[in-house]
């Protein structure tokens, strides 16, 4: 798959390729609107780079380009202000200007920070994903978005910044953990959710293919995701009509149930809980029906997603934490709804008690 998408905060060539890592050099070079980058930071993290980086580096030295290694430990953590300092430090080492190129290799971890970096470099310099988990294949690394952490919250410091090239290779998350594959699986059902009964079948009928990463399913699967998050972010690409908005379904109660968990769930597995319980929510709230809601859960259980959470973490505090969350971005607090597969309601006006009881319908407290 080959697709180029522009928005007002740049162009952006997407390649979906199985084992098409190996070609990024002649990708790159062969992008019109792009001078040749005599360099390039390669952006990467201690554990991905050891798997591909030479693959990598080998298919840009072959065009010429001189590569910068840079690597920093995996983990949320390296999504900070220091690491951005850091990683500031090398460009200026490399004496990195507007004709080299900075190239993030591994999750979204790697591209919201690189991406951030380039964006502001130089006030910009090319830049270039190469994603290695799912969800920064279906997810991060589309739409332009790129973000450090502070101590007052997740992703409050980015800007909108597209990569000049996307190039997705499939065969990479062969050697993800598992466990990250089902976690990405859950935004590819969020997508499949808020925009197509059809492509919520397709994830039926696939399923186990999905799980065990039979290669056709799962280039079918990344290049679909690819092509609705394209949509949704050329109609909506700063977030201004609502339509972006519509991506946060399952993210409320998700995020707050991330920050709550001390990193024991993945963030794809906060994702599924919380799409279940705003199922339930629109189900209360009499939008959606019972076996709309079944169906969202039978998946979510095939694709070993939790569908229930084992804590004593009560509604206060989770409610305390989305509204902290909201307060910290100067908004109020959204609820993405389900009116049917295909068919989001945003509305800002939601019973606290059905929430609540939305909340439980996913909670089981452990026996002491
Ligand atoms: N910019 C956006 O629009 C956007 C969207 C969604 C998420 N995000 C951000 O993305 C981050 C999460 O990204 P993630 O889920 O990709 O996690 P991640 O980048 O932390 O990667 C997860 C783990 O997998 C390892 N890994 C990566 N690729 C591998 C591979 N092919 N084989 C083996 N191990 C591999 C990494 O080293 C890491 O330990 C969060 O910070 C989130 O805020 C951004
Ligand atoms: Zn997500």
């Amino acid at each position: 798959m080959r697709k180029t998408y522009s928005t007002t905060a740049g162009t952006t060539q997407v390649i979906v390729e199985c084992e098409g890592l190996g070609s990024t050099g002649r990708y790159l070079t062969a992008i019109d609107a792009m001078p040749k980058p005599d360099r390039a930071v390669l952006v990467t993290d201690e554990t991905v780079g050891p798997l591909y980086g030479a693959t990598l580096s080998d298919s840009l030295a072959k065009v010429g380009i001189e590569v910068h290694d840079y690597r920093i430990p995996p983990g949320e953590a390296s999504k900070s202000l220091q690491a951005l300092g850091q990683l500031y430090t090398f460009f200026a080492q490399c004496r990195l200007a507007r004709d080299g190129l900075v190239i993030a290799l591994g999750g979204g971890v790697v591209s919201d920070l690189a991406g951030l970096a380039a964006a502001t470099w130089m006030r910009g310099v090319p830049f270039a994903i190469l994603p290695t988990t799912l969800e920064a294949q279906i997810d991060a690394a589309i739409g332009g978005k790129t973000a450090v952490n502070i101590p007052e919250g997740k992703n409050l410091v980015g800007v909108f910044y597209q990569p000049a090239l996307v190039l997705i290779d499939p065969s990479c998350l062969e050697t993800l953990d598992p466990r990250d594959v089902r976690a990405g699986l859950a935004e590819s059902v969020k997508h499949a959710v808020i925009t197509s009964a059809d492509f919520l079948s397709w994830h039926e009928t696939n399923a186990e293919a999905m799980v065990a990463l039979h290669r056709p399913t799962i280039t079918e699967l990344v290049e679909r995701n690819v092509g609705i998050k394209i949509g949704i972010v050329q109609r909506d690409p700063l977030e201004r009509t609502g339509e972006r908005m519509t991506l946060n379904f399952g993210h409320t109660i998700g995020h707050a149930i991330e920050a709550c968990c001390g990193y024991s769930l993945r963030h794809g597995e906060c994702v599924a809980l919380g799409m279940l319980a705003v199922c339930r929510l629109s189900r209360l709230m009499g939008l959606l029906s019972d076996s709309a809601v079944d169906r969202v859960e039978a998946l979510l259980e095939r694709l070993d997603l939790p569908t229930r959470w084992a804590t004593t973490v009560p509604f206060d505090r989770i409610m305390e934490v989305i509204v902290q969350d909201k307060k910290s971005r100067g908004s109020r607090v959204q609820w993405v709804l389900l009116e049917d597969f295909g068919r989001t309601r945003i509305t800002s006006d939601v019973d606290e008690t059905l929430i609540r009881e939305a909340y439980q319908s996913i909670v089981e407290t452990p026996r002491p």
